[in-house]
């Protein structure tokens, strides 16, 4: 392992600012825009390849308090991973944002622009809608059990591929607008369903890694009911309709559900013991 020259430390920016320096390649780039500051990450939309085309640009600055040489190999590991698994993804057919350009040194990935919202808005949107509509709970749900199948189908195609997520939350799945959509979608549909419309796209591979292991894959089924548990507690019921699209989206889903029931046992006996 090489030892590189340690990193500029950047001062803790004033809220208002945008908090870091960008890598020296753009700082004559007058367009991003600050979309995320993440725990790790900075998520900018640029144009910086081409006026007509947006990027995603995901920059992990060095982080101050960690020991440089640790925190260069850290940062290289993550981006390193991160394309990796996007690439693998990507020659898959795994619904996942395009790699343009990767410095692993400098920290950064800049990848295809994902037009489109996360999951977590959508849903709350939707639920917002029909609370304002009067439409009961429990009742016209075939537009979000549609969602919820197409979430387990994507991440089937992930998992079956070799690829486990690491960190599968409503906020690292993307619904992608679809040109043909609209009109006769899913079921029946009701006034507001259309912000459920849309491809999924999975991102955020930060935590990503190969695997085919029933555990790891379960585990990431699990993150994500817990999540969807925390953020959309009226979603959680519908889960079901998530886990049944999974079980017939690539051989060998079944073993994986059946996993998820001991690493459910798991996760409550540890809540049980506080
Ligand atoms: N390719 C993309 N196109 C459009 N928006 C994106 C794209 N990638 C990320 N985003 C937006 O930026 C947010 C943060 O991105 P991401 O989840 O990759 O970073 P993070 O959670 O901060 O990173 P990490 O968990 O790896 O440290 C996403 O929730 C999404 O709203
Ligand atoms: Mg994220």
């Amino acid at each position: 392992m090489e030892v590189q020259a340690a990193p500029p430390v950047h001062q803790a920016p004033p809220s208002t600012q945008p908090p870091h320096l960008l890598p020296p390649i753009f700082q004559s780039d007058t367009t991003p825009q600050l979309i995320t500051q993440g725990a790790e990450a900075l998520l900018y939309r640029t144009t910086y390849l081409l006026p007509t085309l947006p990027c995603a640009l995901k920059y992990r600055p060095s982080k101050p308090y960690r020991h440089p040489i640790l925190d260069a190999r850290l940062t290289k590991h993550r981006i390193l991973s991160e394309a990796r698994v996007l690439v693998k993804c990507r020659r898959e057919g795994v619904p996942v944002p395009a790699v343009y350009a990767v410095d692993e040194r400098e920290g950064w990935v800049m990848l295809e622009w994902v037009e489109g919202e996360v999951v977590r808005v959508r849903v709350n949107e939707w639920l917002r809608r029909r609370k304002e509509l009067g439409v009961e709970e429990g009742v016209e749900e075939e537009v979000l059990k549609g969602l919820m199948g197409r979430i387990g189908r994507a991440i089937g195609r992930m998992h079956g591929v070799g690829i486990v997520h690491g960190d599968l939350t409503t906020s690292n799945l993307m619904l992608r607008p679809r040109s043909g959509d609209a009109v006769n979608g899913e079921g029946s549909r009701n006034a507001g369903d259309e912000v459920l419309d849309g491809e999924i796209v999975l991102i955020d591979f930060g935590l990503a890694s190969q695997s085919s292991a029933d555990e790891d894959r379960a585990v990431d089924l699990y993150v994500l009911e817990r999540a969807f548990g925390s953020t959309h507690p009226r979603a959680e019921g519908l889960f079901s309709e998530l886990l049944g699209a999974y079980g017939t989206s690539f051989q060998g889903a079944n073993v994986v559900l059946k996993k998820l029931e001991e690493v459910r046992m798991r996760g409550r006996k540890r809540s049980m013991l506080g």
